[in-house]
């Protein structure tokens, strides 16, 4: 019989490509989700993380445990009240269903959780980064420590636990991408502040082939970059997403204190500079579809 992979925050632009590749290859998928929408040959289960709320048959019928929850880092201004949300939806929502593991006597086989690169802090220059540096000390990276420390619980539990620290996700159908060719398309495309920061980003395919490597080897435990091999700077972006679209790239830099004006602290977002390494995932069996930026552009960039 096909296995179920329970997915929280499966209806969101990682969660949605990971469930096709995985009905694809034959597993049932579920959600764990905070609205009652359908999707078609998904089953959706109730959370609601505030009132300790988890469907019990959600846990009861899963092998295999994916967290993909969490408010949108880039959906408002840092206030004091959006950044609990943030921190809370990524680990209370993992103590509870650590929680509710324990109550109802049951564990996947299996537990990835997503984490993200601002572990190691949101600027860190040019100094690269692999999963044993240490974390940075902004928001994020205080985010991210706890996170992670919260996917603990579960592995507390004896579940083999995966963390993948996930750079950049380039798609056609959210996230960075389409933001930034917004402007490309109209020939106004231009490089965010300095241009210089590094860019530590990952075709949508390749993040969710790497949520079924981790599904599907045993030897894959603990913390994994989850970012292409090749880093590229905010001005190389620019350019490339310029040239496969075919259009020229001129106009000048945003000045990075026009973006501290209108985002405040999430600036750092696109003004620091993020250089992360696949250390881990280059010593695996893991193989790339889209090791290089200019063929994840051509794949993710519908032609006018
Ligand atoms: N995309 C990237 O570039 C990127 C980079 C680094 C890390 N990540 C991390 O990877 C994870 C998945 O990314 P994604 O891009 O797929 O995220 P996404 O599109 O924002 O979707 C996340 C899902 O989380 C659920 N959610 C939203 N707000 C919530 C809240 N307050 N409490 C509980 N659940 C909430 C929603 O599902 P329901 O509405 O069904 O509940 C939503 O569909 C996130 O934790 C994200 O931070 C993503």
């Amino acid at each position: 019989m096909a296995e179920t992979v329970l997915i929280t925050g499966g209806t969101g632009l990682i969660g949605r490509r990971l469930t096709e590749l995985l009905l694809e290859r034959g597993y049932r998928v579920a959600y764990l989700s905070r609205g009652p929408a359908s999707y078609p040959n998904v089953k959706v289960f109730q959370w609601d993380i505030s009132k300790g709320y988890v469907d019990k048959q959600a846990l009861d019928n899963m092998d295999y445990l994916i967290h993909l929850a969490g408010a949108g880092i880039a959906d408002g201004r840092w206030t004091e009240d959006r950044k609990k949300i943030i921190l809370s939806s990524r680990t209370e929502s993992i103590q509870l269903l650590a929680r509710k593991m324990a109550e109802q006597g049951v564990k996947p086989k299996v537990f990835v959780s997503s984490s993200a690169i601002g572990y190691y802090g949101a600027d860190t220059g040019d100094v690269q980064q692999t999963e044993t540096s240490p974390p940075g000390n902004d928001f994020m990276a205080e985010v991210t420590v706890k996170w992670e420390a919260a996917a603990d619980a579960v592995k507390a539990l004896g579940v083999r636990t995966v963390k993948i620290r996930t750079g950049v996700v380039l798609s056609g159908e959210g996230g960075a991408l389409p933001q930034i060719a917004a402007p490309a398309r109209w020939a106004v495309g231009a490089p965010l502040g300095s241009g210089k920061q590094w860019v530590s980003w990952i075709h949508v395919d390749d993040i969710c082939r790497m949520y079924l490597e981790a599904l599907e080897h045993p030897d894959w435990e603990g913390v994994y970059n989850g970012v292409a091999p090749s880093p590229v700077t905010n001005e190389q972006l620019t350019r490339q997403i310029c040239d496969v679209l075919g259009k020229p790239q001129w106009a000048p830099h945003v000045p990075a204190f026009a973006l501290r004006l209108v985002f405040g602290e999430m600036a750092a977002v696109v003004l620091g500079s993020s250089y992360v390494k696949n250390e881990r995932i280059r010593h695996s069996a893991f193989r790339y579809l889209y090791p290089g930026l200019q063929a994840a552009l051509v794949d993710l960039l519908p032609k006018q």
